[in-house]
């Protein structure tokens, strides 16, 4: 890979350890892909933020590497974080409310927003073209696909280091050639709740592994295509989709999904028939328009004791939609930032059964959470965590 001469002086650490490491992370990363050259990223978004996820070694490291002059020199944004500082701090321990707060005191350090959230789009929202590097699986495919930005789908490592250096090696999605559709799928089932977009991720990753597939004339809103990206990268490592109509000559691999396959995915996402004693909706974390619907539907309603109902959506966001996060916070349910399900212990917590309306989360829970998964439409989640 061919380097600059500021560039190659910071390889070799004239410009610090931090630097040095986060660019023998990016030379390393582009050798392996076969980049020739870094190149400007416009921003970083970095996973790797939950305790629970990272473990105790990952908090030195990031410790060093703020006190040693790690330094975010482009916009960098946080993943969520094991819990909110309003609800879910009290219900944790001491020690695990320490941890995650060194995490986030190094990142701080660095110069790294703490947005901790998954739906950094939101708050900024990348143009077409820009190239980025983003770690959150569910956000890369989003941007890729919906906004037509480009970015790898980048592991924590790497992020961060883009973040220090603002730079990115230009291999995989940022080269034009890639982002082209190399498989072509026909939806032959009818795709009626946002759920069954969040199915057809579901077995469209498991089908295409790391496909460029063009879904080809599927029409979903942004919110039912980003619960399509997100189950699309948890069962594969799909990081582009395309949703047009197919006009080229080029023969491709091809491939139809009929409603027998969305029976079949669905029914692997739901592995119990118990009642749920957590109503979970935000994977991803809800946009303004998903707080709204669901605002409205539980306006009159009230939570059923016997369970709790989590709305997970960006600080952000909640404070633009204030007024439909206090209908839903009247209605007994709570509207959580800085969190998610997945990345905090809530068998810890007495939980054993989630239901959502997120395939993402119905795809992990077991795993994640050691919990069992019920997968439903936002409507019956409601209707199941509340009475009129
Ligand atoms: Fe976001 Fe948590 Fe889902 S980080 S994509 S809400 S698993």
């Amino acid at each position: 890979m061919h380097l600059t001469k500021l560039e190659e002086r910071t390889l070799e650490g004239e410009h610090g350890w931090a630097n040095q490491i986060a660019m023998k992370i990016l030379v390393k990363l582009g050798d392996l892909f076969g980049a020739t050259k870094l190149i400007p990223v416009q921003s970083a978004h970095l996973s790797g933020v939950s305790y629970k996820h990272m473990g105790d070694g990952a908090i030195e490291f990031l410790n060093e590497l703020a006190d040693k002059g790690g330094r975010a020199q482009i916009q960098a944004t946080l993943n969520p974080s094991s819990f909110d500082p309003e609800y879910l701090v009290k219900r944790y321990t001491k020690e695990r409310f320490g941890k995650q707060e060194r995490i986030l005191a190094s990142y701080g350090k660095m110069m790294i927003q703490p947005t901790l959230t998954c739906t950094p789009y939101y708050i900024q929202k990348p143009q077409a073209g820009q190239h980025l590097a983003w770690a959150e699986s569910s956000a890369v495919v989003y941007a890729n696909s919906v906004l037509k930005a480009w970015t790898n789908r980048e592991g924590s490592p790497s992020a961060l280091a883009a973040a220090i250096i603002g730079k990115t090696p230009n291999y995989g999605l940022h080269q034009a050639e890639n982002r082209k559709p190399n498989a072509l799928v026909k939806i032959e089932a009818r795709m009626k709740t946002e759920t069954d977009y969040g199915i057809l991720g579901i077995h469209l990753g498991k089908l295409l592994k790391d496909k460029a597939p063009n879904l080809v004339g599927l029409q979903g809103s942004d919110d039912e295509l980003k619960q399509l990206g997100a189950a699309m990268a948890s069962s594969g490592m799909t990081a582009i989709f395309h949703t047009m109509a197919h006009r080229g000559k080029e023969k491709l691999e091809s491939f139809s999904v009929e409603a027998k396959d969305m029976k079949e995915a669905a029914a692997s996402l739901n592995t119990s028939d118990q009642n749920p004693d957590l109503v979970f909706v935000g994977c991803p974390h809800c946009s303004e328009r998903e707080i709204k619907a669901i605002a409205n539907l539980l306006r009159g309603r009230k939570v059923r004791k016997d369970l709790e109902m989590w709305v997970c959506t960006s600080r952000h966001v909640k404070e633009r939609r204030q007024n439909y996060v206090d209908t839903i916070e009247r209605a007994g349910a709570h509207v959580l930032c800085d969190t998610c399900v997945l990345v905090s212990w809530i068998k810890d917590l007495g939980f054993n059964t989630v239901m959502t309306n997120s395939a993402k989360t119905a795809f992990y829970a077991p795993t994640l959470n050691d919990a069992e998964a019920r997968l439903a439409p936002l409507k019956k989640c409601i209707q199941t965590a509340s009475n009129p």
